[in-house]
């Protein structure tokens, strides 16, 4: 039903290469290749500073319902996580666009391992104000980390 529509290629082979927990800033750059025979879906993507990716998490065995994000010491509901175990294994990562060449995109801001399939790419329009954003147990987590 679903086949990638390219690869990532990132400089992360490993899981533990790639920053993770509270402030973690993901400013890696890395390429979108998308495949030769869908590259003029990518026609006037350069107007957009910003991508949504949808890929998939193709080296996640498993699920759990509950995660320990790295971000805080206390459980929370996989939903309400970015854990890469999930029921279905789908990852969502906003980059920059820097440039195009062809049918590979140069981004920044990678947090894919190397080779892993992109399901999708759609243009990043954000439209949420910031003082409508509720920002959860994540909040909570960063606030306490001052404290401690
Ligand atoms: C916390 S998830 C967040 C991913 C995405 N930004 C999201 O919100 O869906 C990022 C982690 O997924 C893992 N990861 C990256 N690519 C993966 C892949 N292809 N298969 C399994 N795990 C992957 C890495 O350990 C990385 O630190």
């Amino acid at each position: 039903m679903m086949r990638p529509i390219g690869f990532v290629r990132s400089p992360f082979e490993d899981r533990s290469e790639v920053p993770r927990g509270l402030g973690a800033k993901h400013t890696q750059e890395g390429v979108l290749e998308i495949l030769p025979e869908l590259e003029e879906g990518l026609t006037d993507i350069e107007g957009f500073s910003h991508l949504l990716v949808i890929w998939a998490f193709d080296r996640s065995e498993d699920f759990e319902l509950m995660s320990h994000p790295p971000s805080d010491n206390r459980p929370h509901g996989v939903f309400a996580t970015r854990s890469p175990f999930r029921p279905n294994p789908i990852g969502l990562t906003v980059v920059e666009l820097l440039r195009r060449e062809g049918n590979r995109l140069h981004v920044r801001g990678v947090d894919m391992l190397d080779g892993t399939p992109i399901l999708d790419i759609k243009p990043y329009l954000s439209s949420i104000p910031m003082e409508e954003l509720r920002r959860g147990w994540l909040a909570e987590a960063e606030a306490r980390s001052k404290r401690d």
